[in-house]
């Protein structure tokens, strides 16, 4: 299975990505999370990812290919993958399409989680994630067993830095004007899979199994 992942941010690319990542058994590769880890070792690429994500802007194109290139040419990528967060733009969808052909790879489908407007400022700064092992939570609609401790590995919840109002605000702005016309470019390659967000986890959960079934 060779997926990609799109969605607003705040949508619950992550959240699903998780689920997929188990019940598929595929790596979950995520943009987002590698910039953060690389921040929290504060590499080169951390300290300049860091500068962008705080106000919400993306990480430069170069060194943005640069780490998925080298991410998919790991072996644990030949039988399958779940790439969230890229590509986000028309640049870095078409290097992505290079990336495959010269792999010999060919994309199984690109999901796209929907969800409207306010309720995606909600989700992202009532989220809480886990300074161990990433993991998602919500204070109200995702909450852990116990207020402040991951469920998977009881590391400490924390906000992210990029999940004030202001750069949850200018992170829709920037989707919404760079990200969303990839739907169409997946939709003419007929690959956009289309799942209501709106709705609890475990059925937009069930509503992916049922779209990638088909
Ligand atoms: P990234 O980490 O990819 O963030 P994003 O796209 O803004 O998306 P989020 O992670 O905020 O949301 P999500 O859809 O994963 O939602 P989640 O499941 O956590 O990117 C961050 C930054 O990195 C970018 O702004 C940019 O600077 C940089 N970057 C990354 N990739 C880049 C690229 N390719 N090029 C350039 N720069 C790049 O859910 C959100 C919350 O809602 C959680 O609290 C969750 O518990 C809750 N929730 C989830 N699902 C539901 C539901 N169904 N009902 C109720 N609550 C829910
Ligand atoms: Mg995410």
């Amino acid at each position: 299975m060779k997926l990609l992942i799109m969605g607003r941010p705040g949508a619950g690319k992550g959240t699903q990505a998780a689920k997929i990542k188990e019940y598929y058994n595929i790596p979950h590769i995520s943009t987002g999370d590698m910039f953060r880890q690389a921040i929290k070792k504060q590499t080169k690429l951390g300290l300049t990812a860091q500068e962008y994500m705080n106000k919400g802007l993306f990480v430069p194109d170069e060194l943005t290919i640069g780490i998925v290139k080298e991410r998919l040419s790991e072996p644990d990528c030949k039988e399958g993958f779940l790439l969230d967060g890229f590509p986000r733009n028309l640049v870095q969808a078409k290097e992505l399409d290079k990336i495959l052909e010269e792999a010999g790879i060919k994309l199984d489908g690109v999901l796209d989680i929907n969800v409207d407007g306010q309720i995606l400022i909600d989700r992202m700064v009532g989220r809480r994630v886990c300074k161990s092992c990433g993991a998602s939570f919500h204070i109200l609609y995702n909450k852990p067993k116990v207020e402040g401790v991951c469920d998977n590995c009881g590391g400490a919840l924390i906000q992210r830095a990029d999940d004030t109002l202001e750069t949850a605000q200018n992170r829709l702005k920037v989707y919404d004007d760079n990200t969303a016309p990839l739907l169409e470019y997946y939709r003419e390659k007929d690959l956009l899979l289309s799942v209501n967000g709106n709705q609890e986890v475990s059925k937009v959960f069930e509503d992916i199994k049922e779209v990638l079934s088909k």
